[in-house]
């Protein structure tokens, strides 16, 4: 096989958390180190593909040969994929922010003796990979990450028809501690199952790097099949 079986294919990858502000100072978050998808976009570029990543905010680098879009809020993150359609596969591996609240102050909400904390309103954000996945201009394959810690096969097949993509690559995340090494949340390992609309393929513990390489593999194998 080429060297290069990604050249001339336009991808865009999501990654990172986004942060949903309550005011200048404070900020409603998922727990995300941005490694799985930062190196997804760096191997999808080393077998030649023009990736462009729009990345929540991180501590890690931008990964090399990539176009990287920084953004902070999920509405943010959704009208810089927007502007990046078309391209020929999406991958959604950014740990969007669910809710955000319903107007962020303006100004840091002050703590005041006796008053209590402030009631949050919160509204739902929109679901970037769902919108992708019913776009008129939607890539030709389309994967989103499913982070479950119960029947997860059964919630990501059920994932895979709401949200319109081809793939879902799930990880159980129940056992984990949600932080340090070992967790699969800022951890460096990870342990996946790929699950299509005719089953699931379970892969053994790997790095993310080994999880992103092999998916790189995969996008090529999948593109392979269409016309450059
Ligand atoms: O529904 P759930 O959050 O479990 O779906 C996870 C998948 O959907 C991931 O691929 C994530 O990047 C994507 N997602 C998104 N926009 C959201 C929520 C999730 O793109 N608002």
């Amino acid at each position: 096989p080429a060297a290069r079986p990604l050249a001339g294919r336009r991808i865009i990858v999501t990654s990172g958390p986004t942060h949903e502000p309550i005011d200048p100072v404070r900020y409603i978050a998922n727990r995300s180190s941005g490694k799985q998808g930062h190196s997804i976009a760096a191997a999808l570029a080393r077998l030649g593909a023009d990736v462009q990543l729009v990345s929540g905010p991180v501590t890690i680098p931008d990964p090399a040969d990539v176009s990287t879009t920084h953004v902070e809020s999920a509405r943010q993150m959704r009208d810089a994929i927007e502007s990046l359609l078309p391209a020929d596969a999406a991958i959604f591996v950014a740990a969007v922010a669910d809710w955000r609240t319903a107007d962020a102050a303006g100004e840091k909400i002050k703590k005041v003796a006796g008053e209590g904390p402030p009631a949050l309103q919160m509204v739902e954000n929109p679901d970037i990979l769902a919108g992708v996945g019913h776009h008129a201009q939607r890539p030709f394959l389309v994967i989103g990450f499913a982070a479950e810690t119960q029947e997860v096969l059964k919630n990501a097949q059920a994932k895979l028809d709401r949200k319109g993509a081809d793939l879902i690559v799930a990880n159980d995340v129940s056992h984990d501690s949600g932080i340090g090494p070992g967790g699969v949340m800022g951890g460096d390992r990870n342990r996946v199952r790929i699950v299509s609309k005719t089953g699931a393929e379970e892969w053994p513990e790997l790095t993310k790097e080994e999880v992103a390489a092999r998916l790189a593999a995969l996008v090529a194998e999948r593109l392979q099949a269409t016309q450059t």
